[in-house]
């Protein structure tokens, strides 16, 4: 709660650059062209990574012990989850069942894991923005990056008690 807006959208993580009206939005899930073989690999590729994030993060919260971080690993899972539901509007494919996944019941433990994961990510979806050959796919990739960046962000303030 406060007064400011926040950093970035509740949803799916974007920063506000990526955020407009209603009327002045040109989503890039609304684009329609046929997808180039290399843009199809890295969104199926993106599609598996958002979806065991999403049932990683899922775990994490259901195991710690603090409220605070059912919360943050919660939101975690759904900003991912937002992510997969646009991999799969992208790829014009039905939306598949989440998978299950296993994690620490050390809250430290899952937050190296997080840090990994993001990291991951971060790296897999610039050379993705780089390699994706369709417009709203490359603006697509350089926001997920972005988003991802900024849980590395987050999973560091938490870390930083490690040390
Ligand atoms: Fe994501
Ligand atoms: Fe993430």
């Amino acid at each position: 709660m406060g007064t400011e807006a926040p950093k970035n959208c509740p949803f799916c993580g974007a920063r506000l650059a990526f955020i407009k009206k209603a009327v002045d939005a040109k989503p890039v899930v609304l684009v329609q062209d046929e997808l180039s073989e290399v843009s199809r690999k890295n969104l199926l590729e993106t599609l598996k990574l958002e979806m065991d994030a999403t049932a990683i993060y899922s775990c994490m919260s259901s195991k710690s012990k603090e409220y605070e971080l059912q919360v943050m690993f919660r939101r975690l899972a759904c900003v991912e989850y937002v992510h997969a539901l646009t991999c799969y509007k992208l790829l014009g494919m039905e939306i598949g069942k989440l998978g299950e996944a296993t994690c620490s019941d050390i809250d430290m433990d899952n937050f190296h894991q997080t840090f990994d994961l993001e990291d991951r990510a971060t790296k897999m979806y610039m050379e993705f923005a780089k390699t994706s050959t369709e417009r709203h796919v490359k603006i697509f990739f350089a926001g997920l990056m972005q988003a991802e960046a900024d849980h590395i962000e987050l999973i560091n303030g938490y870390l930083k008690g490690d040390k």
